[in-house]
């Protein structure tokens, strides 16, 4: 493909077409695509409105683009690579003839229960193969996946499915998660308890643990698709026409689903995926995501794909069976281009080197990072212990709603410098503003991190509620797409991302909104109020610290914070659980009855005597008193 960049003068060439004749530069890039029908407009645009479009008039079906289009060249070459969990069971390949073959059956099989274009359907499952091949049978057929990661409560899962009005929920009987195995089915049963749109949940036997059944609603995977045909026309999409769903969390309110458009969504997927990784016939190429996060939809499912790439699925753990898991399924699969989070490379880093040892590495070319900020120790680490000093370092910064890579390095292309996402990639216009929404100009600055232009795979609208999507990312600042992003841009400019300036914490590369964590802490029947901040943590780039006002004085404060943990990871999931639960008379407010967070993150922080200022408090003793409780 011509769109290829082969080198830094290329990087340089393209990205100043892509600014200054954008529509061109996308267009041709586009043509590399197949189309059913060719677009009339490539773009047109308004951040103040917020009204976004890409290749209007087009139409498309993004799984002819990841399916068809390769069967003459590589229909048995491996699509997907899957690994086990379990390291003594078997990996299975699945080549892009059976690939198009079972997404076919699966489409036909969600079309026989009554699946129609536009219908959102959820996807609740483990990492199998078949969840992929439920992603691309809803794009066959035009309906809207919406992906809940199987780490998520039953509570969460309604949220989600009642949001989008679901029809289906396509799950499994359980995960194999490292030594445990996790009950999905009986999650999705608990779900449906709050939810009344849902007419059938398919599921896919994986575990074969004993499950409870609904004879009107519930109907097995295995035998619904049995007699499903290998053939499903794929249905023309407009450019515009939503492809899928992903929740996500902001700084207020509950999560909001992302909507990601069919033609924008495809071009940047495979544009990015190309270049980023320098992706090269043949390799094999492992992003150890889960795909119900926006990594996993890009960069496990729809980029690899769209290039024809042979993509690693992995069902389990970094730890399981033990901390040299990533490293014996690379040499095992000899894994070319392998990207994960900084989280994963630092709690494998403190295992020890004694891990990584036994094996050679040798087929590594590229190294990828995705989610947090990566710290230089841990980027040195990677560097030298995974990548022995020769592979090249992406660090990949970009969002759910931002679809795909914004800044990174393009790999063996672009000089690298720990924890530096580099460059923007072609199309992307970065610009740093000051809290009212000046432009900070020039070098060695620090600011806001927004986009000035559109690209083809952002956001396009919030589920249900355009409104809510606007004023979430374009108020802030006029005519500016806000990230949420602090960040730095340095002498060469580089850009560094430094973290998020809203109310958003990044926990292993999870994100959730302070508010959702307050909300489910306010569930326990004695907490009055609560508070939640981020604070710098080893391996988890920020932990969660909880202040909480209960209404009485705790006899057992161990008991209170039990339950607690419980709550949240009832309301929420397991990896919203606060690290640290303090109880307080009282939260720091200013007179007109805000939370001043940014005294409680230093506090957190162990910065007790560099509060800053503090004139505006209502009640300064309050502070005193969080400070002696403080916990260590
Ligand atoms: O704060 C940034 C951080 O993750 C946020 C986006 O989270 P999410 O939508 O869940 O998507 C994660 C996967 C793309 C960003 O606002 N983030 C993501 N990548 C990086 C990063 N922070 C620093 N460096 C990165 N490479």
């Amino acid at each position: 493909m011509n769109s290829r960049i082969r080198n830094l003068e290329e990087y340089h060439k393209a990205y100043q077409e892509s600014v200054e004749n954008p529509e061109k530069f996308w267009a041709n890039i586009a043509e590399e695509f197949s189309w059913k029908k060719p677009w009339s407009k490539v773009l047109s645009w308004n951040f103040n409105a917020f009204d976004v479009k890409w290749f209007e008039g087009g139409q498309l079906n993004i799984t002819e683009n990841c399916l068809d289009r390769h069967l003459e060249e590589r229909g048995n070459q491996v699509a997907i690579l899957w690994e086990p969990n379990d390291p003594n069971q078997a990996s299975k390949k699945i080549t892009y003839q059976q690939l198009h073959e079972e997404v076919c059956k699966a489409a036909n099989m969600l079309k026989k229960l009554g699946a129609e274009k536009g219908d959102r359907i959820c996807i609740y499952m483990p990492m199998v193969p078949e969840a992929a091949i439920t992603m691309l049978a809803c794009a066959r057929i035009g309906a809207v996946h919406s992906i809940v990661f199987a780490g998520f409560s039953a509570q969460s899962l309604a949220d989600r499915i009642n949001d989008s009005l679901c029809k289906f929920v396509i799950t499994a009987d359980g995960a194999h998660r490292g030594a445990k195995d996790i009950s999905l089915k009986e999650i999705v049963d608990e779900a449906l308890l709050q939810t009344s749109c849902v007419k059938n949940v398919v599921v896919f036997r994986h575990t074969e643990q004993k499950i409870n059944w609904n004879e009107s609603i519930d109907r097995w995977w295995h035998e619904e698709i049995a007699d499903c045909s290998t053939v499903c026309n794929a249905v023309a999409m407009d450019a515009e026409d939503m492809l899928f769903i992903l929740y996500t969390s902001g700084s207020t309110g509950k999560p909001k689903g992302v909507v990601h458009t069919c033609g924008g969504y495809m071009v940047w997927a495979g544009y990015t995926f190309k270049n980023v990784f320098q992706y090269e016939e043949k390799d094999i190429y492992w992003c150890t995501a889960d795909v119900g996060w926006v990594t996993g939809h890009t960069y496990i499912v729809y980029g690899p794909l769209l290039c024809g790439a042979t993509t690693v699925m992995f069902e389990g753990i970094p730890t399981y069976p033990n901390a040299g898991r990533f490293w014996e399924v690379i040499d095992k699969h000899k894994v070319n281009i392998f990207y994960t989070a900084p989280t994963a490379i630092r709690s494998l880093m403190a295992c020890g080197d004694k891990f990584v040892q036994p094996y050679t590495l040798d087929s590594l070319k590229t190294l990828g990072s995705v989610g947090e900020p990566i710290n230089e120790e841990a980027w040195q680490w990677y560097h030298e212990k995974i990548g022995k000093g020769k592979c090249a370092i992406v660090d990949t910064w970009w969002q759910t709603e931002t679809g795909g890579i914004m800044i990174s390095p393009l790999a063996h292309i672009t000089p690298t410098k720990p924890t530096f996402a580099t460059l923007p990639l072609p199309g992307i216009q970065p610009i740093l503003v000051d809290s009212e929404g000046k432009e900070i100009e020039g070098i060695n600055v620090e600011g806001n991190l927004c986009i000035k232009f559109p690209w083809p795979g952002m956001i396009r609208t919030t589920y249900g509620d355009h409104e809510r999507c606007r004023l979430n990312y374009f108020s802030t600042y006029p005519n500016l797409y806000f990230t949420g992003d602090g960040c730095r841009r340095d002498y060469n400019h580089y850009y560094r991302i430094i973290g998020r300036v809203d109310d958003v914490i990044n926990v292993s590369g999870h994100r959730l909104g302070t508010a959702e964590v307050e909300n489910a802490i306010n569930e326990h029947p004695h907490v009055i109020e609560s508070a939640v901040v981020g604070y710098p943590h080893p391996i988890k780039g920020q932990g969660i610290y909880a202040y909480v006002i209960c209404d009485h004085v705790l006899e057992d404060p161990n008991q209170s914070r039990v339950e607690i943990l419980s709550i949240v990871t009832k309301m929420i999931s397991a990896i919203a659980k606060p690290d640290k639960i303090q109880f307080v008379s009282g939260l720091p407010k200013t007179r007109s009855g805000k939370i001043m967070r940014r005294i409680l993150r230093k506090i957190a922080e162990g910065e007790m005597n560099n509060l800053g200022d503090t004139s505006t408090l209502l009640d300064p003793s309050v502070v005193e008193s969080i400070k002696e409780g403080a916990l260590k």
